[in-house]
């Protein structure tokens, strides 16, 4: 078998929301990075998905092109992994609209994602967003996708993906569509980041984000605002939540020394948060700033940018229009004259 045939596909989609933190990066970003030397990678900017909000033209553009130029100055390699966007692939939408004659209403009404978000807006309760779960499904099934990386919140849209690719198997008697699996990664590779707030993970919807973008000025405010407490009174004392949030931050972007010098501060009663958080903040601006440096470069290069949408279009538009060639034929489509 040829290394090409032998390699399985993977399929993620992003959602145009731009400004990618710390926590995207090494909870996901890094990941992709690492997957594209030993899968056949298909990254994706959900805009269709993302028009579900009503977001303004200016802005949905402006969000294609940030997300485009920071996943591309993360490490995201167009000759190696396929880098579109959704809506230059259109046989996506042909199949999304084959898929929605076999999803009931019922079982997309108890999508938890649907009842979350219509609950959230009460006023924009549209189709697009009954149906959310069955574009994506066509998006990872139009690429016979073996596995899709994505965060707990979406196990449940991949399960109907799983659901809507067996009931098409079935109902036209075909193995067509391999079941797609969520991607897990060994688990030393995925870290939790967390917030400066005290508790909990980094997050856009948190508010508690140090993006890869930000100005080291800003970054240097957020690190020193960090929640700590007045110091540990005891030697060897266990951590309380924000203090231990900023070990593990600093676990992740400063020197082994660095880390092992705060510690014996903390462990000793002798630290001085203060000193502590001007170190992390220095570490995380030495961390950010070549990724950042790159995104500006990249979001400036418009035809670079245009000419990578381009051609992953063109490569994922092979694969999209092969898959739904085989489609047609088994629906009954374009296959009478
Ligand atoms: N729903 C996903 C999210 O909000 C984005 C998405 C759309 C996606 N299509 C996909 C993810 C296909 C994986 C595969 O994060």
């Amino acid at each position: 078998m040829s290394e090409k045939k032998s390699k399985k596909t993977v399929v993620s989609g992003i959602r145009p929301t731009g400004n990618l933190h710390l926590g995207n990066y090494f909870g996901a970003v890094r990941s992709f990075v690492k997957m594209q030397q030993d899968y056949h990678c298909y990254f994706f900017i959900a805009d269709i998905h993302s028009l579900t909000t009503h977001p303004t033209p200016v802005n949905l553009q402006a969000g294609v092109k940030q997300v485009l130029a920071e996943y591309l100055a993360c490490g995201i390699d167009p000759t190696l992994a396929t880098i579109f966007i959704q809506s230059d692939v259109p046989e996506v939408v042909e199949l999304y609209t084959f898929l929605n004659m076999n999803a009931y209403l019922g079982e997309l009404e108890r999508t938890t994602s649907f009842k979350d978000k219509a609950r959230q807006n009460p006023d924009n309760v549209n189709a697009g967003l009954l149906t959310y779960p069955v574009l994506m499904a066509a998006d990872i099934i139009i690429h016979k996708a073996n596995f899709v990386p994505v965060g707990k919140d979406q196990e449940q849209n991949l399960e109907m993906a799983r659901k809507f690719a067996t009931r098409f198997n079935h109902m036209y008697n075909h193995r067509l569509f391999p079941l797609p699996k969520p991607f897990t990664f060994d688990g030393k590779d995925m870290v939790k980041v967390p917030g400066l707030d005290g508790s909990g993970k980094m997050g856009k919807s948190e508010g508690n984000g140090i993006y890869l973008v930000e100005d080291p000025a800003d970054i240097r405010k957020k690190v020193m605002r960090a929640v700590t407490d007045s110091g540990p009174v005891e030697m060897n004392q266990l951590k309380p939540e924000p203090i231990q949030n900023l070990f593990t931050l600093m676990k992740i972007v400063s020197s082994p020394e660095t880390v092992e010098f705060f510690e014996d501060k903390y462990n000793t009663c002798q630290i001085r948060y203060g000193d502590m958080k001007e170190q992390l903040a220095e570490d995380i601006i030495a961390f950010t700033t070549p990724i950042r440096t790159r995104i500006l470069d990249i979001r400036n290069d418009e035809a670079y940018l245009a000419k990578v949408a381009r051609e992953g279009a063109e490569k994922a538009r092979a694969s999209a229009s092969a898959t739904l060639a085989e489609v047609k034929k088994l629906i009954g489509l374009k296959c009478l004259f």
